[in-house]
Order: structure tokens, then C-alpha cells, then sequence
């Protein structure tokens, strides 16, 4: 199992260091190798996404990520920015299928801005695309009109093909869970949105065994608040699926409990929180680091196959949030709350 671990900027190091603390109490053989990235990879080697980074990550198995961001660095031209470090990563290892699963654990119900009996129980997947749309659309750009007047554009776009292949992910992925798939869209208004409709349905006929149904991206956020337990699996482009899962990992209580995978066909992945650099807390210990702890079980489960190990890191969570330990975004009264190490020493100890 070769890693590449991609720390990357604000919390990202802390974060990852304790996910690494876990990787390393399962005595499983790993190569672990790390590289700078985002903010860091700049200030290291003045690119967001270093040539020996990207060729890291190609020669290896999996990618564990912390996370990109750096307010400092947001004056740079845009290719020169922190986040294009994970664009550029996503695009160039085409991890085009991006699993965001959103559980509730029953210790953490509380923790939820909803009500408990909205979100008790809840545990849905959203599968955002994620290399196409208006994330890469050319053209873009700002021009000067000839009024003088300047005006921003940028193009969405999807071709029949990159909706087809994660369509095919989403049917797939509802076929091992509930058997009930919800694509959304906008195609009242956007014609790639008509197509995106159109081709979904059309892969659907495949899936006879799973429910199809749609929703406008304006009624799903809606009843993502409303009824979110409505949801089995959410197939949405990319624009929308960045929207939607972090409205989503606030049905859970907390952005830091959400991880991600990343997936090309082959099934190698990018694997990471959710979250972001957080760089208002960072180098603080009050980051949390289980989003970056139960992305090291999906690694395990969908780049390795190795879902029993996967199963213990998660009941290793379970544990520790049953025996009460809490970081600073999960808190609550009674609770023992721990810094970013401490909580990352209470899943190994629970391992
Ligand atoms: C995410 C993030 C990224 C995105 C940023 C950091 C480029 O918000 O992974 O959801 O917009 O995709
Ligand atoms: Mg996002």
C-alpha cells in the first residue's frame, strides 16, 4: 500500500498527523510519503500543485489529504492559489466519482442545529461529480466590455459521457444501499442540467431494481432540511454536490466528522475531510480529526478492499464518541473535550 499523504495547509498537518497515528497502530505494511501542497506546496516550491507532488500521487496507490486554503495567498493569480492544488489533483488523476457519505451517530444527534427527530438515524451518501462542470467549463474569465464595464463569466458543461459514467457510479452505489436513487439538477432552467435529466434517466434503465426520482437543486436543499431521511443516495453534478454535502455534514452536527473519497475507474482514490483549512483554528490542537480518521477507512474499503479494518476504525470512532470524548465542534454538556491529539490517542487506545 503506497500513500501519499498531502498534509497541505492551515489545520491539515494536525489533522493528518493523527490519521497517520492510526494508519500506523493498524500493522498494516504502508509507504507512507509526504509531500507539500496547496499553500505550502507554494511557499515550498512555488506551485500549489508541486511537478514532484503530482508525481507522488501518481505512483502511488492512494492519496490521504488534509486540506488547501490560505487567505495570505488569495491576492495570487488564480493558478497560483491554494485550492488549485485539489482541483488540479481531481482533474489530473480524473477522480471524476466523489463519495460524501452523511451519518448521524447516535451520540452526536444532539449536536445537530435540527431537531434530533429529523436527523436520528439519518445515513445518506452523495455522490458529486467532480471533475467537469462549471468548476472547469471553459471559457471563463473577466473582460472589459466596451462600455468599460467589467463582467464575469464562466461556462457549465457536461458531456453525455462524464454524466453517464457517474450515473452508472450512483446506480451502483444505491444498488448496495437502499436501492433508491435521487439525481439532482436544474433542468427547469440550465440546459446541461436537461441533459444531465435526460442521460440519467436514460442509464437508469439499467438499474430496473433501483427507484429513480429527481429533484431541482433548490427543492433538494430544501428538503435536506425539511426531511432529510427522505435520501438514500444523491447523484449531483459538481457545482451542486459541493453545495449540497456541506449543507448535508450539518445534519450531522459538525463539518469535522465528514469524509470523503475521491474515485477514477480503477478505484484509486484521493481520500479526505470534507472540511477545509480552517485557518482561524489552526496550529490551535482544537481541530477535529475524525473526518480525516474515517477517510483512512474508506481508503481501506474502496482502494485497498480491506473493509473489515475499515469496519474497526469505525467502531473505534463509535467508541470514542460513546465513552464521551468530544472536540471543540462536537461539544456538549458532560462531555471530556480533548484536543486534536488527544482524540486521535482515544481511537488508537480504542483500536
Ligand atoms: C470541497 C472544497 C473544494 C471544492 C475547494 C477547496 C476547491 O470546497 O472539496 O468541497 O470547491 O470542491
Ligand atoms: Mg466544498
Amino acid at each position: 500500500m503506497k500513500i501519499a499523504v498531502l498534509p497541505g495547509d492551515g489545520i491539515g498537518p494536525e489533522i493528518v498527523a493523527e490519521a497517520v497515528k492510526v494508519m500506523k497502530a493498524l500493522g498494516l505494511s504502508m509507504d507512507l510519503n509526504e509531500a507539500p501542497i496547496g499553500g505550502a506546496g507554494y511557499r515550498a516550491k512555488g506551485h500549489p500543485l508541486p511537478e514532484e507532488t503530482l508525481s507522488l500521487a501518481k505512483a502511488s496507490d492512494a492519496i490521504l489529504f488534509g486540506a488547501v486554503g490560505d487567505f495570505s495567498l488569495d491576492t495570487l493569480p488564480r493558478e497560483l492559489r491554494p485550492e488549485q492544488a485539489i482541483l488540479g489533483l481531481r482533474k489530473a488523476l480524473n477522480l471524476f466519482a466523489n463519495f460524501r457519505p452523511a451519518l448521524v451517530y447516535p451520540e452526536l444527534v444532539h449536536a445537530s442545529t435540527l431537531k434530533p427527530e429529523v436527523v436520528a438515524g439519518l445515513d445518506i451518501l452523495i455522490i458529486r461529480e467532480l471533475t467537469g462542470d462549471i468548476y472547469f467549463g471553459q471559457p471563463r474569465g473577466i473582460r472589459t466590455l466596451e462600455n468599460g464595464e467589467r463582467e464575469g463569466f464562466d461556462t457549465m458543461r457536461y458531456s453525455e459521457s462524464e454524466i453517464r459514467r457517474v450515473a452508472h457510479v450512483g446506480f451502483q452505489a444505491a444498488r448496495k444501499r437502499g436501492k433508491r436513487l435521487c439525481s439532482v439538477d436544474k433542468a427547469n432552467v440550465l440546459d446541461t442540467m436537461q441533459l444531465w435529466r435526460e442521460v440519467v434517466i436514460e442509464v437508469g434503465k439499467d438499474y430496473p431494481d433501483v427507484e429513480l426520482s429527481h429533484q431541482y437543486v433548490d427543492n433538494a436543499a430544501m428538503q435536506l432540511l425539511k426531511n432529510p431521511k427522505q435520501f438514500d443516495v444523491i447523484v449531483t453534478g459538481n457545482l451542486f454536490g459541493d453545495i449540497l454535502s456541506d449543507e448535508a455534514s450539518m445534519l450531522t452536527g459538525s463539518i469535522g466528522m465528514l469524509p470523503s473519497a475521491s474515485l477514477n475507474e480503477k478505484n484509486f482514490g484521493l481520500y479526505e475531510p470534507i472540511h477545509g483549512s480552517a485557518p482561524d483554528i489552526a496550529g490551535k490542537n482544537i481541530a477535529n480529526p475524525l473526518a480525516t480518521i474515517l477517510s483512512v477507512a474508506m481508503m481501506l474499503r474502496y482502494t485497498f478492499n480491506q473493509g473489515d479494518v475499515a469496519d474497526h476504525i469505525e467502531v473505534a470512532v463509535k467508541k470514542v464518541l460513546a465513552q464521551g470524548y468530544r472536540t471543540g465542534d462536537i461539544q456538549e454538556p458532560g462531555a471530556k473535550v480533548v484536543g486534536t491529539r488527544e482524540m486521535g490517542d482515544a481511537v488508537v487506545a480504542a483500536l
